[in-house]
């Protein structure tokens, strides 16, 4: 693995899957990454990829550094031939090779604008850091995807299944007061596509998810229908694609609860995490043995470790 900015990136995810859960069981590789750097760089607040990925570097033997790009570093200029009399002070050109020179990998988180659906589709912040920087990229979050939130999900899923049934995930839309990008749920869906799995998406009208993503992926509009015998409720809200950005007026509450469940065959409700309780998902439920909220988010270690480890394999 040279890169790893999306999940087209996975050569076998099956095998990559089984890595990241041999790694949590017994961690074969303490140092294969001695003498090496990871240098993570954030234009936008974390607290699991950020902590979860310095520690899967550290099992590995790896250093890290990390900066809050946004506040601590220059306003980066990431158009060519951009004449610098703004407030940004330094290029990417420059900022990608200097730090390639301090880091053997690259991590980036930088989230979408959510005002003009081509800029954020071009993933101009992971796709400059990819073409100027001479080390590997990982995204931990870009405008469009979370590859290593759905790498986390998918070893989750194969976790918590029951091994004699193909499982049923339902991935919900559910309320949020400001708008979100579409990164968590697209690689969600993305990488759901690829396993043994009976995908269904459940959101209001008008937040449909992009259709080049969706594919030939079922819809259900009706939240409880789609429920029904679900093995998995992926929760999660997003902002609308067709309405780029928006948070629209729904009516019906798509509050995830316990009573919303009754008709599935008692889901384990997952969800990325951060979740603003009561309004996306309730007390009832991430208090309750439903939730593998917490498991999941163990698992963004093990993911991020196994994806550290293929890249350093190809360094060596
Ligand atoms: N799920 C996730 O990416 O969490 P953070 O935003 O805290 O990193």
């Amino acid at each position: 693995m040279k890169n790893y900015t999306s999940l087209a990136d996975i050569d076998n995810l099956e095998t990559l899957i089984k890595e990241a859960r041999s790694l949590k069981s017994n961690n074969t590789a303490p140092n294969l990454g001695n003498g090496k750097i990871l240098g993570m760089l954030f234009f936008n607040p974390s607290l699991r990829t950020r902590l979860s990925t310095e520690k899967a570097a550290r099992l590995l033997g790896m250093e890290v550094m990390v900066m809050n790009a946004d506040k601590d570093g220059w306003a980066l200029e990431f158009e060519d031939g951009a004449i610098m009399d703004s407030n940004k002070a330094e290029h990417i050109k420059e900022a990608a090779a200097v730090l390639s020179q301090y880091c053997d990998i690259i991590a980036v988180r930088a989230f979408p604008e959510l005002k003009n659906k081509e800029k954020d589709e071009s993933e101009q912040v992971l796709n400059s850091f990819k073409k100027y920087a001479s080390v590997p990229v990982i995204n931990l979050e870009s405008a469009t995807g979370h590859p290593l939130q759905a790498l986390t999900d998918a070893i989750t899923i194969q976790e918590f299944k029951n091994a004699k049934k193909k499982p049923k995930v339902v991935l919900s839309w559910a309320p949020h007061p400001k708008a979100l990008p579409q990164s968590v749920p697209n690689s969600f869906v993305e990488i759901m596509q690829k396993l043994e799995v009976d995908l269904v998406i459940t959101n209001p009208e008008g937040y449909d998810l992009n259709p080049e993503i969706r594919k030939d992926t079922r819809v259900e509009h009706d939240q409880e229908k789609a429920f029904e015998d679900a093995d998995f409720v992926y929760v999660k809200n997003w902002s609308s694609y067709e309405n780029y950005g928006q948070v629209l007026n729904v009516e019906k509450n798509w509050t995830v609860n316990k009573e919303k469940l009754k008709q599935s065959n008692n889901a384990k409700v997952m969800h990325c995490l951060p979740v603003r309780r009561n309004v996306v998902i309730a007390d009832d439920i991430l208090d309750s043995e439903n939730s593998i909220v917490i498991q999941q988010a163990n698992n963004r270690t093990f993911a991020a470790q196994a994806v550290l480890k293929r890249i350093l394999e190809c360094l060596k």
